[in-house]
């Protein structure tokens, strides 16, 4: 006895009802804000390819930080613009490099604001890709001890979250032990575990100038088409001590969050990525779409996929439009 007993209508009737019925919430506690971090002075670079987002230097953080706490964001994940090139991403470990300086700077306004170094070479090598090169590709072993070196640097700064974006093999085993080895036993691992080599990034690659100068990511990064591969990454760095799991990017990969959650049921990230925030805010731009309610969507259908947390340039937007709801 289906219709007109049930009438699935009925609980649609209000905003009230709708909200009782509602099965996934978004909060401002589920966002993570990325920061693009330049070594120079006095440095608010507004980035072409995502409005709203600039580069900024250390000593402009102050204030952004504040904007970020007020509105209620807990954590930001931190990408460096070095002051030098080379060819093993020196400039990634040194003690005054500028992701290092910025996580003191926060941590000496704000201490409870999470602070998560992403762990990568592109930005500090001048061939822009993700480790060692050797033979036109990059040696995944000689990456593990320059990534390692990064993620200790990060951790004596101050670092709270240690996350991993190369995508080589063995790297959350193997930082894992050196951070325990420096007595860093309580520093969190957020692997990046199924990172797929997309076309997503592109405005990314403008903003963080980490754009490999030959070749591209493929034989690192994952194949679009699979799946199957995701779950076995995912199992991989969870063996080897990932505390947070991550997919990336999100939209185009809402099915992979869903396994990857019923799966294995581990804390996990969601990376909505630049190609993810340039494309809604030029369409809003052009008055093609209701750029606030097509974000409101996207983060929620992220959630319901089965993301814990999400990493979005949209977290300032989202929140004031979360906070205004609240009121
Ligand atoms: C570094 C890194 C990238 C992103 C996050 N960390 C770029 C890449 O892998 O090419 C992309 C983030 C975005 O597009 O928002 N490896």
């Amino acid at each position: 006895m289906s219709f007109p007993r049930n009438r699935m209508r009925r609980l649609r009737n209000s905003e009230n009802i709708r909200r009782l019925v509602r099965e996934t919430a978004l909060s401002v506690e589920d966002f993570i804000y990325p920061l693009f971090i330049v070594g120079q002075e006095g440095v608010k670079q507004p980035i072409q390819s995502m409005p709203g987002i600039w580069q900024l230097s250390v000593d402009q953080l102050a204030a952004e930080i504040e904007e970020i706490m007020a509105l209620g964001i807990k954590a930001v994940l931190l990408f460096g613009l070095p002051e030098y090139k080379d060819a093993v991403g020196s400039a990634s470990w040194q003690d005054n490099g500028v992701v290092q300086r910025a996580i003191r700077e926060i941590k000496s306004h704000s201490p409870d604001l999470l602070v998560i170094g992403d762990v990568c070479l592109c930005e500090y090598t001048d061939h822009g890709h993700c480790g060692y090169i050797e033979n036109n590709d990059v040696n995944n072993d000689k990456t593990l001890e320059l990534l390692a070196r990064q993620a200790l640097s990060y951790v004596g700064a101050g670092c709270d979250i240690i996350a991993p974006s190369d995508m080589m093999d063995g790297r959350i085993g193997f930082i894992r032990e050196e951070l325990d080895a420096n007595n860093y036993q309580d520093t969190i691992i957020m692997s990046y575990a199924a990172k797929y080599a997309s076309a997503f990034y592109g405005p990314f690659r403008e903003a963080a100038d980490s754009a490999p100068q030959f070749g591209d990511r493929r034989t690192y990064q994952m194949d679009p088409p699979n799946i199957r591969e995701a779950l076995r990454e995912v199992k991989l760095d969870i063996e080897e001590g990932a505390d947070i799991v991550m997919v990336k990017p999100a939209l185009a990969y809402l099915d992979v969050i869903k396994a990857v959650k019923d799966e294995f049921n581990h804390p996990l990230a969601a990376y909505n990525v630049s190609g993810e925030y340039s494309m809604i805010k030029a369409a809003g731009m052009k008055g093609w779409i209701d750029e606030e309610r097509v974000m409101l969507e996207m983060l929620t259908a992220i959630k319901r996929a089965g993301a814990d947390m999400i990493i979005t340039y949209f977290a300032k937007d989202a929140a004031r439009v979360l906070n205004r709801q609240k009121m």
